[in-house]
């Protein structure tokens, strides 16, 4: 078994226990395991973990399946994989969706507080010195409380973020999910995506309106992105969506950084055309787009989302628990394919 990245002990160790005669390498070190040396490291083995950051396609599938049986991926998202790929080979691939969910919601919630009210800006004003004393004019952001928040993908993040806001910050929550359309296929959709509960659910705890994504675009103070990444939601968020969005919205995207067109949104950002924007996740991951880091009001995270401690041990074990599942004969509880 080959894991591409240090993932918590006590999943490693579940594995050991649930899985006696295996062995088990890990690729350790700071950085994400190069793809010729996954596909080396990999080469042999009957169970892949992976991460996010991990290519896992058709040729890399091809080459190590068999004997590979079973892939499982360290994160909800899995546009990394080549499901089709996978089915064809026979191999299984598994995902951690559910324990990350409050984790993530929570930073989207940061993200859109930080924007809203210019939180890593004045942190920045501090540090450098720049502070002078209070002022009436000075580093005036806007209100989350009682704002419109438009929520685009209906899914279990999607749906914690919009229960936070409205019950705690009495937001008017508008949601937007391609699926309600009947525009995006049922198989390009993630568990979690499928399992959150019905538009009736959003409609009658949260008092929620579906719209369509401009109504939603043009109303929103808040936009909080929380589709997976497709070929439909791929620059979903461009220059046109863009210009659509009210000049004091805040736009936070802790999904998948592609689903904004981000050379687009710099200069969005740049000309004022909205207000802020917080990001946990980049178009090319880990670079940036040119000029983003300059930006005042861009707040920029590394992709943290689900990193507190609980969330992280809970993914490995549900890592480990789909490997030991598959090997074992039995469907892992997570399994997409
Ligand atoms: C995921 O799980 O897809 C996140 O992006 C990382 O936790």
């Amino acid at each position: 078994m080959f894991v591409t990245r240090e993932i918590p002990e006590a999943a490693l160790a579940r594995l050991a226990a649930g899985l006696p005669d295996a062995q088990i390498e890990v690729h350790r070190g700071p950085d994400r395991i190069a793809p010729d040396e996954l596909a080396r490291s990999a080469h042999g083995a009957s169970a892949l973990i992976c991460t996010l950051a991990d290519r896992i396609d058709a040729a890399l599938l091809a080459a190590i399946a068999p004997p590979l049986r079973v892939v499982a991926t360290f994160a909800v998202g899995y546009e990394n994989i080549d499901l089709d790929a996978a089915r064809r080979l026979g191999v299984r691939v598994a995902n951690t969706p559910g324990v990350l969910t409050d984790a993530t919601a929570e930073i989207a919630v940061a993200l859109a507080l930080a924007g809203a009210r210019r939180v890593a800006e004045g942190d920045r004003f501090v540090r450098e010195g720049r502070f002078a004393g209070w002022g009436p004019l000075a580093h005036r952001g806007r209100a989350l409380y009682g704002q419109t928040v438009g929520i685009v993908g209906a899914g279990r993040i999607g749906f914690r973020v919009a229960a936070t806001l409205r019950r705690g910050f009495e937001c008017e929550i508008l949601v937007h999910t391609r699926d309600s359309q009947g525009r995006e296929a049922a198989a390009q959709r993630g568990e979690a995506e499928r399992s959150v509960g019905s538009r009736e659910v959003w409609e009658h705890e949260l008092g929620a309106r579906f719209v369509p994504l401009d109504e939603l675009l043009e109303r929103s103070d808040i936009v909080s992105l929380h589709c997976p990444l497709t070929r439909e939601t791929h620059h979903l968020i461009d220059a046109r969506a863009l210009a659509r969005m009210k000049r004091s919205a805040v736009l936070v995207n802790t999904a998948r950084g592609a689903i904004i067109d981000e050379a687009a949104l710099v200069t969005a950002l740049r000309s004022g055309a909205i207000a802020a924007a917080g990001l946990d996740v980049y178009e090319d991951e880990p670079r940036l787009a040119p000029g983003l880091a300059e930006l005042e009001n861009a707040v920029l995270l590394p992709h943290i989302g689900s990193a507190t401690h609980a969330a992280r041990d809970a993914m490995g074990m549900l890592c480990a628990e789909a490997v030991i599942a598959e090997l074992s004969g039995r469907a892992a509880p997570n399994r997409l394919v």
